[in-house]
């Protein structure tokens, strides 16, 4: 029987934008204070992309060309850019295209996906499935959020938690079995009511009303999405290794969603795993939502081994949520 055509993670791509906001500079904005912050979220500082006139596809843009000089790869050969985003630079067009047309993506279609941050996870899954497909050769998946520009630095609920970042992977085929195995995904849009923004979209377009009552902000009631998150993001997980009669011991390292310390804990341990083979990064980067994925992936890609089975694991607004296994592929 002949191995089938997998998609591989051939590259990885970050970038993080230099001014860090620290838990001390958040105690002289709002009542909260680092021992707390720290406690119950794992945060110690996140960046802040503070540029005029930069937005998250110039976060994209400097995840993407790191690829382009690892691999020596002319943008005329990529054939899709799949961008996971809750920022988009414009309500229209899509991010992917303003993203294709800065780096010189000539030949590439692009869209957008949004699923909050279970982004990454949706957009790798679409990409894989491309490239599975035989159709496609080289697929950029992007995750990206320029958090700081919709969180109001009012709001201690939500303005401790974000940050701003993009990590990139190129998709590629793959003949010896290594890349994306499987995942499963899951929505429930019952959780709308507990993590949105109320305004800007075509429910209640901006307006004056809008903007006073700071609608155009993340809302977040952080209860009941850590509630769910900690069941919804360790039960898929769980779920994904008893599918492939996988156990802990099988499994290199878990890539979970950086929301916060405390359910990346619970994820591992339901999996049976030791917090060594946890990619954490979410004390100095926040959560950047579509970003946290691909930011892990950059930071350990030294790491990573052959043949390496890592879980990707994810928990965000919609809800949205899942978990990937992946083989590592070089
Ligand atoms: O990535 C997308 C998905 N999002 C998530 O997964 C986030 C899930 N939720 C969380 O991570 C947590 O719910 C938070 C970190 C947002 C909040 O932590 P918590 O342990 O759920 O705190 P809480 O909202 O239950 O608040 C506990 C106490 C309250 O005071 P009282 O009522 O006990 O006196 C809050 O008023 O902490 C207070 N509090 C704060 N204190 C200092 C809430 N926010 C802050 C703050 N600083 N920033």
């Amino acid at each position: 029987m002949s191995t089938p055509l997998r998609a591989a993670i051939t590259a990885v791509g970050g970038y993080v934008p230099e001014t860090k906001l620290t838990n001390f500079d958040l105690e002289k904005m709002v009542d909260t204070n680092d021992e707390w912050i720290r406690s119950r979220t794992g945060i110690s500082e996140r960046r802040i992309l503070r540029e005029p006139g930069k937005a998250s596809s110039d976060m994209a843009v400097k995840a993407i060309e790191e690829i382009l000089r690892k691999k020596n790869l002319d943008p005329l050969e990529i054939d899709c850019i799949i961008c996971a985003t809750v920022t988009p630079d414009m309500v229209f067009p899509a991010t992917a295209n303003i993203i294709g047309n800065k780096i010189g993506a000539k030949n590439a279609f692009g869209f957008d996906l949004g699923a909050a941050c279970s982004g990454f996870l949706f957009a790798l899954t679409t990409g894989s499935n491309f490239i599975e497909s035989g159709r496609y050769k080289k697929i950029i998946v992007v995750g990206v959020d320029k958090m700081s520009s919709i969180i109001d630095y009012t709001d201690r609920a939500t303005c401790i938690i974000f940050g701003d970042g993009a990590g990139a992977v190129l998709l590629e085929p793959n003949m010896e079995g290594l890349g994306y195995q499987d995942s499963i995904l899951k929505s429930d849009g019952s959780g709308c009511e507990f993590l949105h923004i109320k305004a800007g979209g075509s429910l209640k377009p901006a307006s004056i009303e809008t903007v006073m009552a700071k609608e155009h902000y993340a809302f977040q009631d952080g209860q009941p999405v850590f509630k769910f998150a900690v069941k919804g993001m360790a039960d898929v997980s769980a779920e994904l290794l008893e599918k492939h009669n996988l156990t802990g011991d099988d499994i290199a390292w878990l890539v979970p969603h950086q929301a916060n310390l405390r359910i990346i804990d619970a994820t591992a341990n339901r999996m049976g795993l030791p917090i060594e083979k946890v990619m954490i990064n979410i004390q100095k980067y926040g959560n950047t939502t579509a970003a946290t994925i691909p930011l892990c992936l950059w930071e350990w890609e030294s790491r990573l081994n052959k043949g390496d089975n890592i879980v990707l694991a994810a928990f965000g607004g919609g809800f949205t949520w899942g978990a990937a296994w992946l083989k590592w592929a070089y």
